[in-house]
């Protein structure tokens, strides 16, 4: 069986400057906010998989069912024999997929998780034993570089309607250095969730259970862990609602009481008074003119657009535009 390789494209004090800039700049501007890869220690992927498995959280489900059913064109349209994964996570979906891409050599994973890519890739091997599968635990947003030698055509996925957690301008710029990682005969399938009756939306991103409550305020924990913060979870509350005129979901955590909360390693003390509101992430919802316009400024021309029987997701596949100003 071929080995899993994991390359950690980043060095972990790199991201640990990250994290601390992300952090000095995020709660120091009026609103306060944090970036949403944060969420995703080994804890916060095993919170996202126990989301995906809720009744409310509809997303995973209609995207599985398109790959179930549209796997197989996918296959013979790309003809893939690299699949490079963006925020592969558990790479559960993805499995669909590798069962019909028949000519697939190599998988390349890409997640901030180092968790997530070590379960997913063991299990994977166990299933294709003849797959080569080179994890990269890299932020997609800095300059990725993917493993030279690498077989085209390749298919880049970014599943999971992970593309709506980058707010506008910054989708546009990271569709383009997608478009850039592209060569002719390479393609993009992207998961999209799509605009639909409000009810539906906020449900899925506050359960009855309150796993996703939990989800959001792990980013707390990490503060906690990483970086010496005095944060309490309880004193916050976990907030989704829809924003009808950006068309997305934005979730918060609102400080309960006025509070303070000490960062040691930042040398930091940040105040919230009562009800103010830390916005944590946003989750876009799409439709299909949308994410056609947006693949079209990115020089990527939308070729196929697939939805779930109810049409709640979309999985669209683009290429290159093959107009000579690449
Ligand atoms: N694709 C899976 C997981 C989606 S959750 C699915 O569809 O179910 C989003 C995933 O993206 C998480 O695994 C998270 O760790 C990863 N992620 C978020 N921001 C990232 C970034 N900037 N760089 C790399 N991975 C990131
Ligand atoms: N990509 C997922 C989404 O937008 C991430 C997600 C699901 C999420 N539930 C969440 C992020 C709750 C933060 C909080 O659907």
């Amino acid at each position: 069986m071929s080995p899993l390789r994991i390359t950690r494209t980043l060095p972990e004090d790199a991201m640990d400057a990250a994290l601390r800039s992300d952090v000095l700049h995020g709660l120091t501007r009026t609103p306060k906010t944090l970036p949403p890869k944060w969420f995703y220690d080994a804890r916060g992927s095993e919170l996202f998989e126990d989301i995906t498995r809720l009744p409310e959280y509809y997303p995973t489900r209609a995207e599985r069912e398109i790959l179930l059913t549209r796997a197989a064109e996918i296959a013979s349209v790309t003809g893939a024999r690299t699949l490079v994964e963006l925020g592969s996570g558990s790479s559960d979906k993805t499995r669909h997929l590798l069962e019909e891409l028949t000519d697939l050599d190599s998988y390349v994973p890409v997640d901030v998780s180092d968790s997530a890519l070590k379960g997913a890739g063991e299990v994977l091997l166990a299933e294709h034993p003849g797959l080569n599968v080179h994890a990269l635990v890299a932020d997609f947003q800095q300059g990725l570089v993917l493993p030279s030698g690498t077989p085209g055509p390749r298919l880049l996925a970014f599943l999971g309607g992970t593309v709506g957690n980058l707010p506008p301008a910054e989708r546009a710029v990271f569709l383009s250095s997608l478009r850039a990682l592209l060569e002719p005969g390479d393609a993009l399938l992207l998961g999209t969730d799509l605009v639909k009756d409000e009810a539906t939306l906020v449900a899925a991103y506050d359960d009855a259970q309150g796993v996703t409550a939990e989800f959001n305020k792990n980013v707390l924990s990490v503060l906690a862990r990483e970086l010496g913060a005095d944060c309490d979870p309880a004193d916050f509350a976990h907030v989704a609602l829809w924003d009808r005129e950006n068309e997305w979901i934005e979730m918060r955590l609102r400080a309960r009481h006025d509070l303070t909360v000490k960062i040691r390693d930042l040398d930091l003390t940040v105040d919230f008074a009562a009800g103010e509101e830390l916005r944590t992430e946003v989750s876009a919802k799409f439709r299909k003119d949308g994410v056609r316009a947006e693949l079209a400024a990115a020089k990527l021309e939308l070729t196929h657009w697939w939805t779930d029987s109810e049409g709640r997701f979309a999985l669209s596949l683009s290429v290159p535009h093959t107009a000579t100003d690449r």
